[in-house]
């Protein structure tokens, strides 16, 4: 079996190089910025390069990780820009590996969801509150309409240790290992899902050949605020410097659902075991932390 991981370079994609390395499954991987590490070079926004790497890879799995630069708040600000490598991208990648027969993985967003009415199941009805959120769904709903060969994961408050990354873990390291302060929202529930946790049970699911759309996240909920205050902490930080604000009050541009969160029991179900804890999460980022910091 061959996979390609769209986005390989990334926080989740890297951590699913690793997973499948670990499942034994041979992976070719993408980037957008230079041909590097064995990586390909791929824009999804250019139809015709789509086509030409997924020909060229053959995969039997194609994993969708984009992401672009500047997250969410930047979707709000040019949301054309967000459409071209959320939506189009999308398509150009569903396309070409339905016509090579492969199965396509898409991670999609608890931000599909308002967060009025959480925990939210996979069948719930989103409605999105901001133009990530809108562009992810629509997303989700090209690939429900031109494969069925698709496993579509909503995941939230991914973290790890990975130094290209701006996941909540590296600005915490960034900001306050440079004697710096960081406000957090102390509204918005999440559950932290550790990258690499993310990554093995996304190759599970794959073995287990589920199909349709799964929820994938952390067991346990909490704030952002709390969130970044434990990873300061699992990194010899002082938690002190985590300032908790309201949502108004901490810059964020797009609005936010303050309780998007989703429920796992499909994802329990079908693999028969729990979400991983927090506190388990946190000792397995601190080792990567650890490891890294060590050399
Ligand atoms: N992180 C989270 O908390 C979270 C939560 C929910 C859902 N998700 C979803 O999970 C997926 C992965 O997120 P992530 O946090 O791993 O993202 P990330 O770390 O920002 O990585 C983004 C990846 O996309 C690549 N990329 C950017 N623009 C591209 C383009 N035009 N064409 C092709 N590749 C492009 C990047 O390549 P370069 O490295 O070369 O720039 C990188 O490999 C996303 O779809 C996101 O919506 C993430």
């Amino acid at each position: 079996m061959t996979a390609l991981i769209v986005g390989g370079s990334g926080l989740v994609g890297g951590a699913l190089r690793h997973a499948l390395e670990r499942a034994r499954i041979a992976a070719a991987i993408t980037r957008f910025r230079g041909e590097r590490d064995g990586a390909i070079e791929l824009d999804v926004r250019d139809e015709g390069s789509v086509r030409a790497c997924v020909r060229r890879v053959h995969p039997d799995l194609v994993f969708l990780a984009v992401n672009n630069p500047g997250g969410v708040d930047r979707c709000e600000d040019r949301p054309d820009e967000a459409d071209a490598l959320h939506v189009q991208g999308t398509r150009h990648v569903t396309e070409a590996a339905a016509d090579c027969g492969a199965t396509l993985v898409f991670y999609s967003t608890d931000y599909v969801f308002d967060g009025t009415a959480a925990p939210y199941a996979e069948e719930d009805r989103p409605r999105p509150l901001n133009h990530y959120g809108r562009a992810k769904l629509a997303a989700e709903r090209i690939i429900h309409d031109l494969t069925p060969a698709h496993l579509i994961i909503r995941t939230t408050a991914v973290f790890g240790w990975d130094r290209s990354s701006r996941n909540l873990a590296m600005q915490v390291w960034e900001r306050l290992q440079s004697g710096g302060t960081m406000r957090v929202p102390n509204d918005q529930q999440c559950t932290p899902t550790l990258a690499d946790d993310l990554a093995e049970v996304s190759v599970r699911l794959v073995e287990r050949n589920v199909r349709g759309v799964v929820h994938v996240v952390g067991r346990d909920r909490m704030v952002r605020a709390q969130m970044a205050k434990a990873l300061a902490q699992a990194m010899g930080l002082d938690p002190d410097r985590i300032i908790p604000v309201p949502t108004a009050e901490s810059g964020q541009r797009a609005p936010r659902p303050l309780e998007a969160v989703l429920r796992t029991d499909k994802m329990a179900r079908l693999l028969g075991e729990e979400p991983l804890d927090f506190d388990e999460a946190l000792r397995r980022f601190r080792r990567q932390w650890l490891a890294d910091a060590r050399a």
